[in-house]
């Protein structure tokens, strides 16, 4: 194999939508701390050890995009996430980070595209050394009208009307070469933008983050399909006071996110949970609760039965810290799209699955185990393609 020397190896650019969100500043905060504490290392990496042709943890570079005006530290300050012990020796660099205006949201598709197009050539010439990938953190929004049909990129770029923000910085990351993560509920991957994708051969990963309570909802659902146990009913409850658990208290910015997080069930068990009652009996409820702030807090109750029916149930309480969870899986996802996009890989990644509660591609993997197994063979892919291939696709 011919890697290069871990010195020529390339800097990633996260270059972020939401630059200023709870999730974004803790990636912000933990780039900052690996340059210059490099031994601390990232807990809830699964490519700490992989890719060797990517550069080393400690050059993770950060620009991006926000609506706010505030300087970031203030924003780090006022999400409340990290203690200000761990990001105040760094508020000098935090400041130093460029984040740009968003484009006007009143501007037609096509020209927020453009202004993104520039700004991110802007970002490549400030990086020149570095792998750039576009990351979406904005906040859920209700979805694009699905009666609107676009059978190319042109036809999408030029409709009228108001389309979510998201689709103007993944179009623009897309038509640059950059590969994109799409951590938000939110729909980027329509069709002609897959398309487009798998035709410039740019890694599309998405979408919205499986961080806490459903990753765990997959891995026991997955259990319980192992063992052929019928589950009855599973209740699920979420209680969280950041800017997110806010914004999801809208029905219509939520309705992405319920789905998300309530058809893997079905999708992985393979029958419809509750359908012995003629109805679903799959509960999923969140609640703005402003004493928790990143704090979350969720609970599962699931029904089950065995043996002649006889009903069990299992109790699940998670503890979590929202943006703790997601910062790391930001990183993470972004090395496998840099280094997909060096291996040549392109076009949408189902075998992403294990990081997303709805993956997008085709037959994406389900189950716990099926989603490791697929994450493991694109690991095996990767290193073979880039291997045969060392230098990155033009
Ligand atoms: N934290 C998790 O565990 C988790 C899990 C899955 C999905 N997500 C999703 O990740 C996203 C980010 O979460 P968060 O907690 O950081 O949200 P947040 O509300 O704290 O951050 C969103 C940021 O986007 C900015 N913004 C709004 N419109 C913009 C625009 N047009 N251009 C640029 N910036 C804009 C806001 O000013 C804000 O700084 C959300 O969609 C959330 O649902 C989070």
């Amino acid at each position: 194999m011919a890697f290069p020397e871990k010195e020529d190896t390339p800097a990633l650019l996260l270059m972020v939508a939401g630059a200023k969100g709870a999730v974004a500043s803790t990636v912000a905060v933990a780039a900052a701390v690996l340059k210059s504490e490099p031994y601390q290392g990232l807990g809830g990496l699964t490519t700490a050890e992989k890719f060797p042709f990517l550069g080393g943890l400690d050059r993770i570079k950060m620009g991006g995009w926000d609506i706010s005006t505030e300087v970031l530290p203030d924003a780090v300050k006022r999400h409340g996430v990290l203690p200000s012990s761990l990001w105040e020796p760094h508020a000098v660099d935090l400041t130093g980070l460029t984040i740009r205006p968003a484009p006007s949201a009143g501007d037609a598709l096509e020209h927020q595209v453009e202004a993104i197009r520039a700004d991110i050539r802007a970002f490549q010439a400030e990086h020149p050394d570095a792998e750039p990938v576009m990351v979406n953190l904005l906040p859920a929004n209700c979805d694009l009208d699905k009666s609107r049909r676009f059978e190319t990129l042109d036809q999408l770029l030029t409709t009228r009307g108001t389309t979510p923000p998201d689709l103007a910085y993944g179009i623009a990351a897309v038509l640059a070469g950059i590969p994109v993560v799409n951590y938000t509920p939110n729909t980027i991957e329509l069709d002609a933008v897959c398309e487009e994708a798998q035709k410039r051969c740019v890694p599309l990963a998405g979408r919205d983050g499986k961080s806490g309570q459903t990753y765990f909802k997959v891995v026991l659902a997955s259990a319980f399909k192992a063992r052929s146990m019928t589950v009855d009913g599973w209740y699920s409850l979420n209680i969280l006071g950041n800017a997110d658990g806010k914004n999801l208290m809208d029905p219509d910015r939520a309705c992405g996110k319920m789905k998300n997080k309530t058809q893997l069930l079905n999708d992985i068990l393979g029958y419809t949970v509750g359908g012995r009652y003629g109805e679903s009996a799959h509960k999923v409820h969140i609640d703005y609760y402003p004493p928790r702030g990143d704090a979350k807090e969720a609970w599962d109750v699931i029904d089950f039965s065995g043996l002649f029916g006889l009903p069990m149930s299992l109790r699940l309480n998670l503890q979590g810290r929202d943006s703790i969870l997601a910062a790391p899986m930001v990183i993470d996802l972004a090395r496998w799209v840099a280094a997909l996009k060096m291996a040549g890989m392109g076009g949408t990644i189902p075998e992403l699955g294990f990081f997303f509660k709805k993956p997008v591609g085709p037959n994406p993997p389900l189950t716990f185990q099926d989603q490791l197994t697929a994450l493991h063979r694109l690991e095996r892919q990767i290193i073979e393609k880039r291997s045969v291939s060392p230098s990155s696709p033009a």
